[in-house]
């Protein structure tokens, strides 16, 4: 039998239903605690990126713990003021396309500093600024130019992306930002794309950003931040190595590769980690509906759908499928199953020829590593109602959302 943590997942899945999102409060705060061992005696912020798990729990829990928060948008914002105001001054603006109800917002929260994509970004920055008679932070948003292995639909450092400023180009905006006092220079940051596993185009990014660094001092902008983004990845796969990866060695090694080329750096560190938070604190459980036979192949066909997490979909992402009741490492001797769900696409699958334990209608299931970008991901399509999330703490487990009904979706519609 399964547990998360204290708890029996069969227990959750009777109390609270299917599809639900289950996550591991000791499993976030122990990711938490590597980076601040990996980088003590830095200067140093951790700014975890919402979009990741922008449970409000969660969010709160990490508040709590001191971290800051890397946002894309007004409503994240609003996630932050909900889940602890405090944190609203650890907050970093990222995004290519801020609307100025969002600049407002953050400006009038205080947020720590806008990471700035284009020169029209800076411009409408200024603006409201002035409007508002606040002087803002900002960092601008460098593309170093950096290849990145990861899926292409979130790799973000090459000059063909739509991220960042050309770093070539950066020195130049800084400059002309000087004519107007209502900016105030205070960073430059980097993120050059998610789910990135080996740790040295993170130290190519951030040495070519060290190097920028040093021109703008010299032109005498007061640069007290470098914000080195996130995008550090995690092993999803069943592979050998599945078993060998060390999250402790892991975030050592990426400190080690960052310090080694910001060593002369003088400036407060901010980070943001998402993915290696959260990832692997959660896990989707849901229930078989139907084993279904077609030709030759046979499909699992689960309660929960691509609308509920939708990486299988989008990114070809592997995800651990195991029973709950009697769980072990599928062998040679499992047939290979389709494991979907009930959305009318051929795309909503969880895993294709997956060799897979025996499984039959009415058992549990759950989807591992799926605390990341599963329910902040999450749609109604198909008008299925979203799943419940529980977070659970040594043996509580407390319910931090509950399942969406039929009304929740119908509220906001004038037939
Ligand atoms: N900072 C910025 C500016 C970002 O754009 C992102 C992620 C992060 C930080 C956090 O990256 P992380 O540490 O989580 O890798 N939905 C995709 C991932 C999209 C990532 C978008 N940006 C997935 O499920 O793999």
């Amino acid at each position: 039998m399964l547990l998360c943590d204290g708890v029996s997942l069969d227990g959750l899945g009777q109390t609270h239903g299917t599809p639900l999102y289950v996550y591991s409060a000791k499993q976030i705060r122990h990711r938490f605690s590597l980076f601040q061992d990996a980088f003590a005696g830095w200067p140093f912020t951790i700014c975890y990126a919402v979009k990741a798990n922008s449970a409000l729990a969660i969010l709160r829990m990490l508040a709590k713990l001191g971290a800051g928060f890397d946002i894309v948008s007004g409503g994240e914002l609003e996630r932050v003021r909900r889940a602890n105001k405090t944190a609203l001054k650890r907050v970093v603006f990222s995004g290519v396309g801020k609307q100025v109800w969002e600049i407002d917002a953050a400006l009038k929260a205080q947020i720590l500093m806008f990471n700035v994509e284009s020169e029209a970004e800076l411009a409408l920055l200024a603006e409201r600024a002035e409007v508002m008679g606040v002087r803002a932070r900002f960092a601008l948003r460098v593309n170093p130019d950096v290849f990145a292995d990861t899926h292409p639909y979130i790799s973000t450092g090459l000059r063909e992306h739509k991220f960042g400023i050309d770093i070539g180009l950066a020195r130049g905006i800084y400059r002309k930002s000087k004519k107007s006092k209502w900016l105030d220079a205070a960073g430059v940051s980097v993120h050059i794309g998610s789910q990135i596993r080996a740790v040295e185009p993170f130290a190519a990014a951030l040495a070519r950003v060290a190097g920028l660094v040093g021109e703008l001092r010299r032109d005498g902008h007061n640069i007290r931040y470098v914000d080195a983004g996130g995008g550090l990845g995690i092993d999803y796969s069943d592979s050998p190595a599945h078993s060998t990866f060390d999250p402790a060695r892991k975030v050592k090694d990426y400190a080690a590769a960052l310090r080694k080329v910001s060593a002369s750096l003088d400036a407060h560190l901010l980070l943001e980690p998402g993915r290696f938070l959260v990832a692997q604190a959660g896990a989707l459980l849901m229930r078989v509906l139907v084993v279904k036979k077609n030709g030759t192949k046979t499909f699992v066909i689960t309660d929960a759908a691509m609308n509920d997490l939708i990486r299988p979909a989008l990114y070809q992402a592997h995800h651990e499928i195991l029973p709950v009741v009697q769980p072990r490492r599928p062998g040679a001797a499992d047939t290979a199953v389709d494991v979907v769900g009930p959305v009318c696409e051929s795309g909503d699958f969880f895993a294709r020829d997956r060799a897979m334990p025996k499984v039959k209608a009415g058992d549990l299931v759950v989807l591992l590593d799926a605390g990341a970008y599963g329910m902040s991901q999450a749609s109604n399509y198909n008008t299925r109602p979203r799943a419940a999330e529980v977070l659970v703490d040594g043996t509580v487990a407390k319910l931090i959302r509950r399942r969406e009904t039929l009304k929740d979706l119908f509220a906001p519609e004038i037939p």
